[in-house]
């Protein structure tokens, strides 16, 4: 198998409670891409992510007329779900406008990597329509990566 999967999400096909949540998921960035503010690129982005307690909270991007200020939907997702107490995710679905899988920008990557299970996130990515989306992982993603592990403060310590 390779490391990087098409999953097909049409309904009959692969099944299990594994692509119901999958779908689920991709379903939950689609909604949120409704809700981007993207007035000077028009490129809507939406990202869900799944808390380990089986949460599900979504984001989209958000521009600014200062361009550099924008926040893209994964970090508004993540600062979101760390403000209503969530530090530990299950998957992370990105969608965007166009036919093609959506891709993560590398700072919304390492953003990503600092929650557990950091390079074993799974990465779900869309298009526009969800009927099929990339599963993937942060590690391949982003390989090789730094996390907090490497500034581990002693015993008991906890990012
Ligand atoms: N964008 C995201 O929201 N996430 C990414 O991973 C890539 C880019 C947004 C930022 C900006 O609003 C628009 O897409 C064009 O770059």
């Amino acid at each position: 198998m390779s490391r990087s999967d098409r999953a097909r999400a049409g309904a009959g096909e692969g099944g299990g409670i594994g692509l119901e949540a999958d779908r689920a998921l991709v379903e939950a960035a689609r909604a949120a891409m409704a809700l981007a503010y993207a007035p000077y690129s028009g490129y809507h982005v939406g990202a869900a992510l799944r808390t380990e307690s089986g949460e599900v909270i979504s984001a989209a991007n958000v521009e600014n007329a200062s361009y550099g200020l924008t926040i893209c939907a994964e970090r508004a997702a993540v600062a979101a779900a760390v403000a209503a107490g969530h530090r530990r995710f299950e998957a992370v679905a990105v969608a965007a406008d166009g036919p093609e899988p959506a891709s993560a920008c590398g700072a919304c990557r390492q953003v990503l990597r600092e929650f557990p299970p950091g390079p074993g996130l799974r990465v779900l990515l869309a298009g526009e329509s969800g009927d099929e989306f990339v599963v993937t992982t942060l590690e391949e993603l982003l390989p090789s990566s730094f996390g907090p592990e490497r500034l581990e403060r002693g015993p008991g310590w906890r990012p």
